[in-house]
């Protein structure tokens, strides 16, 4: 690289790129967070070694019970394919500071221990079987390395510490191929970009990568914003939402224990709406067992949530228009595509028609997704009713049917809000 670029020019040349690099991202709309690690084997959160106080040398007798059965990355990324996700990211090395492949910068690794195996090329090489694009989660925080605690207030400790993060980083973006996505997470000690060396690190980077997308916990904005167990819409810029399987851990947690606070295929299928209503992504994660297993309740509702893709893909993939808080009612979620508004009804209605207010485009067609079915309607000043329902919802993978409503020009609707003035007559 001739020089560093500043800030500034940095992020223009990003801005440049970005909507090519970032075109299959757009439209994928769900992909697989897997947190696997040491923590794993012991059952109690990623953040265990912290928040249980493990000196570190108690802590390293993990790397020996490490034991991942063969081909588990491959069952990951098999169910990721069946639940109709795009992409996987998977922790190549978490806050405790266990690296999963093969690094000759951090010897604390899956292959001098543990499996004596390269996980991150298991997982590369998953994905690329089951067509799924690849992402690297890699920690900054370092629990393991003793320079990154006092690199807060020691200059020379920090330098070595930003250059084994960098260097820890080049192998992984140089030893796979073309990786997809570099999701940092916990920038700590140091509370400023310039303290890691950002810039500057993630301009090499990019140079080995071209494509890359980095989402923005090194402390620069990069690509894409990353809410974390809650889904908020980001103002003109790509996010992706990245959600607990159970509202508890990333790290595995007994699966018994934890099935009563997981998500259900409905759930799942509540937070895809709500992404996709508003233009981002749903990262959603399981946490392996010990033994490297999709932990047992995510299996069911993942597979439900796939099959119901099957006839429903259309709403959810591709490019769609941001349309929050365009429409709100308790027993529908409504997303768009340019003049098509899909409504997914979570409680079927109990007479027979769907009546949907509020509404000052003329309607042109109604079908149920899946079965194609067109849907009989009447459009009465700011109503639009759907007729002759079924008694029951049609959709019988996991009673949500989809209604795609296609308007004669982009659809302009009011809502609830608008009620007292529709109905004096007056017209916004
Ligand atoms: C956090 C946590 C972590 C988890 C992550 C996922 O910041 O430190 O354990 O990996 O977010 O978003």
């Amino acid at each position: 690289m001739e020089r560093i670029l500043s800030k500034p020019e940095y992020e223009e040349m990003l801005a440049q790129s970005r909507d090519k690099r970032m075109e299959w991202w757009r439209e994928a709309r769900f992909g697989m967070f897997i947190h696997f690690g040491l923590y794993s084997v012991i059952q109690r959160h990623e953040w265990a070694m912290a928040l249980e106080n493990f000196p570190v040398e108690e802590y390293e007798k993990l790397a020996d019970q490490f034991c991942p059965k063969e081909g588990a990355p491959r069952e990951w990324a098999r169910l990721a394919a069946e639940a109709g996700m795009k992409y996987m990211v998977m922790t190549t090395r978490h806050h405790e500071g266990f690296s999963l492949w093969d690094s000759k910068v951090n010897p604390y690794n899956s292959v001098n221990y543990g499996p004596h195996r390269d996980i991150v090329r298991e997982f590369v090489d998953a994905c690329r079987e089951y067509g799924l694009r690849i992402g690297f989660y890699s920690s900054l925080m370092d629990w393991h390395h003793p320079d990154c605690g006092r690199s807060a207030y020691d200059i020379k400790a920090r330098e070595r510490f930003n250059n084994y993060i960098y260097e820890l980083n080049r192998e992984l973006l140089t030893q796979y191929g073309k990786i997809d996505i570099l999701w940092y997470d916990v920038a700590a000690p140091m509370e400023h970009a310039e303290g890691w060396n950002s810039l500057e690190r993630n301009q090499i980077l990019r140079q080995i990568q071209p494509d890359i997308i980095i989402n923005n916990r090194s402390l620069l904005d990069e690509d894409f914003e990353t809410p974390e167990e809650h889904i908020r819409v980001a103002k003109d810029r790509d996010w992706e939402a990245c959600m607990t399987f159970n509202g508890l851990s990333w790290g595995y947690i007994d699966s018994n224990q934890a099935a009563p606070y997981s998500y259900n295929a409905q759930r799942i299928l509540r937070m895809l709406a709500t992404v996709t209503a508003g233009g981002g992504n749903l990262l959603l994660n399981i946490g392996p067992t010990p033994d490297g297993s999709v932990p047992a309740e995510a299996i069911k509702p993942l597979k439900t949530v796939g099959c119901w893709l099957i006839a429903n893909r259309e709403a959810v993939y591709g490019k769609v228009d941001r349309c929050q808080s365009m429409w709100t009612n308790p027993l529908c979620t409504i997303t768009r595509k340019g003049n098509v508004l899909y409504c997914w009804n979570w409680i079927w209605p109990n007479n027979g028609q769907l009546v949907l207010g509020g509404f000052f485009t003329r309607l042109k067609s109604a079908r149920l997704l899946g079965v194609g079915q067109e849907i009989k309607f009447e459009q009465d000043k700011y109503r639009i009713i759907l007729k002759n329902l079924p008694e029951k919802s049609p959709d019988q993978v996991a009673g949500v049917a989809v209604f795609a409503l296609e308007f004669e020009e982009s659809p302009r609707f009011a809502g609830a809000s608008a009620y007292p003035a529709l109905n004096k007559g007056r017209v916004y």
